[in-house]
């Protein structure tokens, strides 16, 4: 249970984020992030927008100009973790009048100016399309006018803005891919505040991960809601093709592609990606995985429940049989791959053979890891307006103490099976628990700490893995690897 809690607490979790400071910049940004990778990213994005506007990044929210908050509405539990930062803020306005205090992303675009209304701390309110309009809405809020922009956009990638990397470990970062997402899973508040899906220009990928390279950085980790559904039509000579959709056909990039492009392109960079939805993910993807050892063998693929009706009602787009399907391709092209999973307990109507049926498709995968929610209403969605949450909390609770408690079975089946193995580790940090020892993941994501002897961050090492617990596994460094 704790890693678990663990494990969505740090997705939850808001850091005062920082970066090197700029020269010349005298006004100071506190910004925070809640919620999902995506959201981090963003942040990045809106701190580079803004250090054009001679803001420098602060950890002391006590000196702080602005005050920036990414927010998160996945969950009802998301959306209170912010109201409770806002009372924090409170307080320091108090001995700090002057500071000015920003909503952005999900919660920004769910309330609007209501938010304005509800907390009165709040002087700005930007949604996740609009980050470009941060400077005229700060002119606005310094001229003592409140200031909403909620706009969403149906072709904003922000591609050509080059994210600022704040809280960087200097070796891993986030690049996006597609913004929004069509998908309408019924319980899912993220169509409505993140807009239509889009993807970015695949040039502008590649000319990030360039520049990131070019800094050092070793992995690179591919975002999107929905990655598998990535499409670029564009470019390409329009006189060879009978017709538009001939064109288009001929010249799109699709994920697969992207990938086999990316991994290419840059054969000594890790590369990443997440969230798969299992109805969008192809074969094609998972034979360029087996391709190229650059591409790690870790696939989020999350599943929400192993019910047919579950699925129905929840408007994912396959079933439980398609879902195996799936799963049985992936191990046999990738014998190696990690997989992990999303999963919510006690979704409307969910019955406990429904429950059953969720445990025992776990047992059919064994998922590495997990990431496991109880239902939660949201405002808006189909399920919020159209469907009863009736089953009740403690029940609720109940059923994700299972799939929890059955998910730390399985990931220690799986960390086991490192056990006398060597493993390829990139080196991302230093162990939390120990400051003489490194931490890193191998290619299935699992977290792996050894002896630092004379290895630096930023290494690949080979690590021979000696124990494990349920999530973390621990060896002796035999050497470096040859991805260096
Ligand atoms: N495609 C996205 C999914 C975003 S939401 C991605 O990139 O991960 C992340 C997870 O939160 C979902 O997979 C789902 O398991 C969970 N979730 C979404 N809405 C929820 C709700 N209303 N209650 C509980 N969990 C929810
Ligand atoms: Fe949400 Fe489903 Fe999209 S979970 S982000 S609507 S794929």
């Amino acid at each position: 249970m704790e890693q678990v809690e663990k494990v969505i607490d740090e997705r939850l979790q808001g850091k005062a984020l920082v970066t090197q400071n700029k020269k010349g910049n005298t006004k100071k940004l506190f910004i925070e992030s809640y919620g999902c990778q995506m959201n981090m990213n963003d942040s990045e994005i809106v701190a580079s927008i803004l250090e054009k506007e001679g803001f420098n990044t602060t950890q002391k929210l006590e000196e702080a100009d602005l005050v920036l908050v990414n927010t998160c509405s996945i969950r009802e539990k998301a959306e209170t973790t912010v109201r409770n930062r806002l009372q924090k803020y409170n307080a320091v306005k108090r001995i700090n009048p002057k500071m000015k205090v920003g909503v952005l992303g999900c919660m920004a675009e769910r309330l609007k100016s209501k938010f304005l209304e509800e907390e009165k701390i709040v002087d700005l309110v930007v949604g996740p399309d609009a980050y470009r309009d941060l400077p005229n809405l700060i002119e606005e809020v310094e001229a003592g006018r409140d200031a909403v922009n909620v706009i969403l956009s149906k072709d904003e990638t922000y591609a050509d803005v080059s994210p600022v990397r704040l809280n960087s470990n200097g070796v891993s970062a986030f690049v996006s891919i597609t913004r929004g997402c069509d998908n309408m899973c019924t319980f899912c508040v993220v169509p409505f505040t993140r807009g239509r899906e889009r993807s970015r220009d695949p040039q502008s990928i590649i000319k990030e991960i360039r520049s990131m390279q070019e800094r050092n950085f070793k992995e690179i980790i591919l975002l999107g809601q929905n990655v598998d559904s990535y499409l670029w039509y564009g470019g390409g000579l329009k006189k060879h093709f009978k017709n538009a959709s001939e064109m288009a056909k001929a010249t799109a990039v699709n994920f697969a592609s992207l990938l086999d492009m990316c991994a290419t392109e840059f054969p000594k960079m890790r590369i990443r990606f997440a969230t798969s939805n299992p109805q969008d993910m192809t074969l094609d993807v998972i034979h360029v995985m087996a391709k190229h050892h650059n591409i790690c063998k870790y696939i989020h693929l999350p599943i929400q429940s192993g019910s047919n009706a579950v699925l129905k009602a929840m408007n994912r787009q396959h079933t439980r049989e398609e879902y195996m399907e799936l799963v049985d391709n992936i191990y046999k092209i990738i014998p190696d791959v990690a997989l992990s999973q999303d999963i919510i307990a006690g979704f409307c109507g969910e019955t406990e053979q429904d429950h059953q049926d969720t445990l025992d498709l776990m047992r059919y995968v064994k998922y590495s890891f997990g990431f496991m929610f109880a239902y939660s209403e949201r405002p808006g969605t189909l399920a919020g307006k159209k469907m009863s949450d009736d089953v009740p909390l403690e029940v609720k609770k109940r059923r994700l103490q299972e799939i929890i408690d059955l998910q730390r079975e399985h990931s220690l089946l799986r960390t086991k099976e490192f056990v006398g193995q060597v493993q390829e580790v990139l080196i991302e940090g230093v162990s939390k628990k120990n400051p003489d020892k490194w931490k890193g993941r191998n290619t299935q994501n699992t977290v792996v700490v050894f002896p630092k002897e004379n290895y630096k961050m930023g290494d690949f090492v080979n690590v021979k893995i000696e124990s494990c617990t349920s999530t973390t596994l621990i060896g002796t460094a035999v050497g470096y690897s040859e991805s260096n």
